[in-house]
């Protein structure tokens, strides 16, 4: 049962329907799901057909993505499932759109993931406007979250979720934790319309800070969502204190949420780096047919 206190939202990172079904089991409650490229690529059925050498095709893989979060909705029909666009360093605002509307058609509970790059906002820009959720991925810092703040503006309250990533901060020795509490911070002051859900969970203490930090949605691998039952899903006393030790500061700016999302600064090496990973583990998937 979800521990009465607790009024973060969280949802399961993964990319198996199984893992899904067994980690509502174990906590006896789920707010939703987040999924990636990644995720999908490690899907049990799709290794078992790697393993047998039979890659995807392009119509397949779109299929089999679409099967998997046809899956994971109906198991989470008042939840809400992210679905990730294809985006490489190169992919333009327009056919990253064109994916997210058709993505948005599979379920009824959909968030579009598009990366927090210039493209990838412009196309959330667009996105809003016609009508879809969006979920802003690979963020890493808070001029980021401020730009998605503006670009998604006039958004209703639960369409616009921005995802930090912490551990691939920490991975670094970055506090990545000083962006939850900074986003937060920003936030405050706005008109609340964009949620933030702390992603890149790697240990028990990011999802226990990040509750305490009041991060509206946390989305935490099954890995770590074991251990947190496993405990008896404990949560964060006015005493917790979060293990920064060695991780260096990330400061709090002071941003004017009312300007224009292009005049914030939004470039982020990881953000580029997570594409570029993102776009190749899908490809790996595939069997490409030569012309
Ligand atoms: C979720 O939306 C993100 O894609 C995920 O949390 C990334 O996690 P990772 O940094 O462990 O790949």
């Amino acid at each position: 049962m979800k521990p009465k206190d607790l009024t973060s939202k969280i949802f399961i990172d993964g990319g198996d329907p199984e893992e899904t079904r067994e980690i509502m089991g174990l906590l006896g409650f789920l707010d939703g799901q987040t999924t990636n490229p990644t995720l999908i690529s490690k899907n049990p059925e799709a290794r078992k057909r790697l393993d047998r050498g039979e890659k995807f095709s392009e119509r397949e893989i779109i299929d089999f993505y679409h099967s998997v979060v046809k899956e994971i909705s109906g198991m989470l029909p008042a939840g809400s499932v992210s679905v990730e666009v294809y985006a490489d360093p190169e992919t333009k605002a327009e056919q990253m759109l064109s994916q997210g509307k058709m993505m948005f058609g599979w379920i009824p509970n959909a968030h579009i993931k598009f990366p927090s790059a210039p493209e990838g906002l412009k196309a959330a820009e667009q996105a809003v406007k016609d009508g879809l959720r969006v979920n802003m991925t690979l963020c890493f810092s808070q001029e980021q979250a401020a730009a998605v703040y503006a670009a998604t503006r006039g958004a209703l309250k639960g369409n616009v979720f921005v995802s930090p990533f912490v551990g691939r901060l920490d991975d670094r020795r970055e506090n990545g934790m000083d962006v939850i509490a900074n986003i937060i911070r920003m936030y405050r002051k706005s008109d609340g319309h964009v949620e933030v859900l702390t992603a890149s969970v790697r240990s028990l203490d990011h999802l226990l800070y990040a509750i305490k930090l009041g991060s509206d949605i946390i989305t935490v691998p099954g890995k770590i969502l074991r251990e947190w039952a496993g405990k008896g899903l404990p949560m964060p006393g006015s005493d917790y204190n979060y293990p920064a030790a060695g991780l260096k500061a990330i400061p709090y700016k002071e941003l004017d949420l009312g300007r224009d999302w292009r005049d914030f600064d939004i470039s982020h090496d990881l953000t580029v780096k997570g594409m570029k990973n993102f776009s190749e583990d899908w490809e790996s998937l595939i069997r490409h047919t030569k012309h």
